[in-house]
């Protein structure tokens, strides 16, 4: 990123920020990017990777439940894996109860040295939502508040920044972006990152970029982050130019494309991202990802796991019927390693496939919420049973 690109981020405000890094509380982002917390794929194996392609990020883990946290539940603890070498530890953390949150926070911190904790408040499932969790949350200010408050405090004696991340609101009727932007400021986030879809529009359509440059314009004092739709590494660069956010925050695009964070942090050097790479750099990247997978859960388990990358990972390839069938049943590594030695290594990826999506497209759908939930604004009584076991966001 060049001085001007700079510039014209910062948008005149004194933010945290110097000639393209971006700072969120202690941390110090270069290229100012932010893997997106995803369930069930931004595992310590994947953060690993994509560490690999792009080290200057923030590698946000999968989202953990709080309550889940608290009780010790033991699958939550080993989400919370790191590797050494990995700063810094960042968790994604759900939850509706103050308290919990709080407690949830100082375990994060204190047992497993979690360095930034991220507030999810933008999960869509109607599950969560039916019980008032989830997307539903920010509707319900002074609980919002109350939560995001009890985090930040429980973070503050270790320096650790809490941020938050939500969507635009329940539908385009109930927009709820710039009043949770603000009460995140008021109770002391470090950053907010806006998902630029409603929870009724779950992934379809397009993120409204419009959308986080109004934020950006309400939320002055913290990073304001923006999230959706970024598909190539240039996709970032246009997002923070047309709504001057402080930083952007990488989903679905990297998803079977972990070097996208090698093609951000030259973009963001001013150098050229690189073409698309052929397929036999792309099987280097599938059997070093399904090993890492492997190392922290059982071969069967890892490879069982790495299926649905594996379908990323080839999507676009002219790999073949078979090969496509045979990589979705993959059980070992050595038959992993066989199938990707019958490909030719030099296929290349079609220009008409680089924007692709990948991951989900579902949408939209009417959002559930509990009854009366929209006269509960002031209430800070948190929702019961809306810390159930989730995925997503
Ligand atoms: C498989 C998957 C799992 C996700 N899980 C979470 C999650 O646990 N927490 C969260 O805040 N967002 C979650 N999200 C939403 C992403 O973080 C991101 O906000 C969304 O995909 C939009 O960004 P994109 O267009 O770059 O993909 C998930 C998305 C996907 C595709």
């Amino acid at each position: 990123m060049t001085r001007d690109d700079s510039a014209l981020m910062s948008n005149g405000r004194a933010l945290p920020r110097n000639a393209g890094w971006l700072g969120i509380g202690p941390l110090r982002l270069d290229p100012p990017v932010v893997l997106a917390p995803m369930a069930g794929v931004t595992t310590r194996a994947f953060r690993r990777l994509c560490r690999h392609y792009g080290p200057g990020g923030l590698y946000v883990s999968e989202m953990l439940t709080a309550r889940a946290l608290v009780e010790g539940n033991e699958r939550t603890a080993r989400m919370l894996r790191y590797d050494a070498d990995e700063r810094p530890r960042s968790a994604q953390l759900y939850g509706v109860a103050p308290g919990t949150v709080a407690e949830a926070t100082r375990r994060l911190i204190g047992d497993f040295g979690v360095e930034h904790v991220d507030l999810n408040f933008g999960c869509p499932a109607p599950k969560v939502t039916a019980k008032g969790g989830g997307a539903a949350l920010p509707v319900r200010r002074r609980l919002m508040a109350d939560v995001i408050g009890a985090a930040v405090r429980a973070a503050a004696p270790d320096g650790v920044p809490v941020t938050v991340k939500f969507r635009r609101g329940i539908h385009d009727g109930l927009l709820t972006d710039v009043s949770t932007g603000r009460i995140a400021e008021g109770e002391g986030a470090a950053a907010v990152a806006l998902h630029a879809r409603t929870a009724e529009q779950r992934y379809a359509g397009d993120a409204a970029w419009s959308a986080i440059a109004e934020l950006k314009a309400a939320v002055t004092t913290i990073p304001v982050l923006g999230n959706g739709d970024i598909w190539e590494a240039r996709d970032a660069v246009r997002m923070m130019a047309e709504t001057g956010c402080d930083g952007v925050v990488i989903g679905r695009g990297c998803l079977g494309r972990p070097w996208l964070f090698a093609d951000l942090a030259a973009v963001f050097a001013g150098r050229p991202a690189a073409p698309p790479p052929p397929f036999g750099t792309v099987a280097g990247a599938m059997l070093r990802h399904a090993e890492l997978l492997a190392e922290d859960e059982s071969e069967t388990t890892g490879l069982c796991a790495f299926r649905r990358h594996a379908a990323w990972y080839t999507q676009g390839y002219a790999i073949g019927a078979d090969n496509r069938r045979a990589l979705a049943t993959v059980s070992s590594l050595t038959e992993l390693a066989a199938v990707l030695a019958r490909i030719d290594p030099t296929l290349p990826l079609p220009p008409e496939a680089v924007r692709w999506k990948r991951g989900h497209t579902d949408g939209p759908r009417p959002v559930r919420l509990p009854d009366g939930w929209l006269r509960l604004v002031d209430d800070p009584t948190p929702p019961a049973g809306a810390e159930i076991l989730v995925s997503g966001g």
